[in-house]
């Protein structure tokens, strides 16, 4: 018996053991270098990230106001801070998953945080509710409140405000892909009380928002006028710069005009790289936990000579506890892409299958993940000999519009092969999120210049080919048919 116990507790202890997640030797060859300058960007040692505390709060659900539960308010006055992530209840991988679903679900953005009474009031009243999409229990998808030392504060969702898909009927799921589902609501407003502003300007310290909104995409070694111009005043509306569609997000170091498209988590097992120029490597689940502290602040923001943040702003100022950043890392490597409830019949997905062969796409769309998991060449790159990714570069470019992977400081020149698995609930494609279907992926008619994107317009929405990725694009109808329901499959 005695023998037995020790093998089960050798079998769970690996896995229950909290790694140090921002550790000096990983994050070494963590960043991909950018392909303008040769160097990786720069990182905060671990003797600085860990100078200042972790945060790791329970959150609990903003309601609209004519749903919220009766006594709910009065109850949440009376509750002590709570653990979001409660390290000594963990045994297991499966209990990190578990946990780590709560995180990502519920985190909020620390820097959003806020107790002015004034916001806190609105975030009671229905008419800052208006057209908000409502889950199940009538609570909203942006705001949270937070239970601290300093009472009840006002917060916003972190990972899931974005991560956020709808199914065609309506149902949320958190962590995959975001667009517009043609059957899906229309009403999808997540935030009661924006608090967008406020983050930014506590994210970058004596700036302006404008300030803010420009240091977040300049390029120094290489500035672009538009990016520019938004230090002086706003070219299009905030909304328009920032998600310019429902499916993309300009996030730091992107930029309003190479906007990303918010992708499918489920299948983030799939990647050896990080985003969709590969930024930095995948190796597992503490690289999605450094990931997750990665995009909240966790960024010095320096690129060789280059430095983005004025020195007040380049120290960190927020973190998460690791146990919260690795119950994250584990839930999403647990993940998988959801199967097709309805497939098409076994003989067109048999003969779409074929095409898939023939025409090639099996020497990037590999099975069985449908990714060889290496990198296609942004137009224009020629990466070193010696570069350090040397091995998973394949020497051929698809072609697609190259300014995020060459103009932006997401600039690693490379374009990640994405997996087909779960392409089927995906309603925007390609990295910039310009394309609406599979349907208007493999039309030629998408390559001319009059042509209206289903997706991402651009800030001006304008008419605009979308260039690149030209395999399977001279099929005959039937041939058409046959390889959408094949990939439907996937
Ligand atoms: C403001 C919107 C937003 C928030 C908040 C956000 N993400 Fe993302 N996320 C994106 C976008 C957009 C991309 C694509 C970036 C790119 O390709 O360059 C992305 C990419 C990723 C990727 C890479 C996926 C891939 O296929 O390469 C991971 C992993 C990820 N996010 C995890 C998280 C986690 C964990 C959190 C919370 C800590 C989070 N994100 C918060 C918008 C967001
Ligand atoms: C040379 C490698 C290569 C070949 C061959 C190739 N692809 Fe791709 N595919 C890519 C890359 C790289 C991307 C992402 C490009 C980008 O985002 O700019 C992509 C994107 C896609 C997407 C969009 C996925 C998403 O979520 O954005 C689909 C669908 C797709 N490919 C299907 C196919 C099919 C079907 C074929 C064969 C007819 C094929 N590909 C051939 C490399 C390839």
């Amino acid at each position: 018996m005695r023998f037995l116990g020790l093998l089960f507790l050798v079998s769970i202890l690996p896995a229950a053991e909290l790694p140090r997640i921002w550790d000096d030797e990983a994050l070494k060859d963590w960043a991909t270098p950018i392909a303008a300058l040769g160097v990786r960007p720069g990182h905060y040692s671990a003797a600085e990230y860990y100078a200042i505390p972790g945060d790791n709060l329970k959150t609990y659900p903003v309601y609209h106001p004519n749903h919220e539960p009766k006594g709910y308010w009065d109850w949440l006055q009376k509750q002590k801070p709570q653990p979001l992530v409660d390290a000594a209840k963990i045994r297991s991988a499966r209990d990190w998953a578990t946990a780590g679903e709560r995180a990502f679900e519920d985190l909020d953005n620390l820097l959003f945080r806020t107790a002015d009474p004034k916001l806190i009031a609105r975030a009671r009243d229905p008419e800052a509710f208006k057209n908000a999409y409502l889950l199940p229990d009538g609570s909203i998808i942006g705001n949270r409140w937070v239970v601290t030392e300093q009472g009840v504060m006002l917060s916003e969702r972190e990972c899931s405000l974005c991560h956020v898909h709808f199914d065609p009927n309506g149902k949320v799921h958190f962590g995959g892909p975001a667009g517009v589902e043609p059957a899906g609501p229309t009403d999808r407003n997540p935030a009661g009380v924006d608090l967008v502003p406020l983050a930014y300007t506590r994210f970058f310290p004596g700036d302006t928002f404008l300030q803010a909104l420009w240091r977040s995409y300049t390029v120094p070694w290489n500035p672009d006028p538009r990016v520019e111009a938004l230090k002086e005043k706003l070219t299009h509306p905030p909304g328009a710069l920032f998600v310019g569609d429902p499916g993309t997000f300009a996030r730091f170091h992107g930029s309003p005009w190479a906007q990303t498209k918010v992708p499918d988590l489920r299948v983030i097992r799939y990647s050896r790289y990080i985003d969709a120029t590969a930024t930095h490597r995948m190796r597992g689940a503490e690289d999605l936990a450094r990931y997750a502290a990665f995009v909240n602040g966790a960024d010095p923001m320096t690129f060789g000579p280059h430095e983005i943040l004025t020195p007040e702003q380049r120290q960190i100022r927020v973190r998460y506890a690791d146990e919260v950043l690795y119950a994250i890392g584990v839930y999403l490597m647990s993940l998988d892409a959801p199967r097709n409830p309805n497939p098409a019949p076994k003989s067109l997905r048999d003969a779409g299958q074929k095409i898939f062969q023939r025409e090639g796409c099996v020497t990037c769309h590999t099975p069985p993940n449908y990714t060889s998991g290496k990198l296609t060449l942004a137009q224009g790159f020629k990466p070193p000999a010696d570069h350090p990714y040397a091995e998973d570069i394949v020497h051929l470019t698809v072609a697609t519009d190259p300014e995020l992977a060459l103009r932006t400081r997401k600039g690693t020149g490379f374009y990640k092969i994405p997996t087909l698995r779960g392409v089927w609930t995906r309603t925007r494609l390609l990295h910039d999120a310009s394309v609406a279907s599979l349907e208007e992926m493999f039309d030629p008619a998408r390559l001319k210049p009059d042509h209206v994107p289903g997706g991402w317009k651009g800030p001006a929405g304008d008419r605009r080919g979308i260039p690149g990725h030209p395999f399977g694009l001279s099929l005959t109808a039937e041939e058409k048919r046959s390889l959408l329901a094949f990939l439907r499959s996937l």
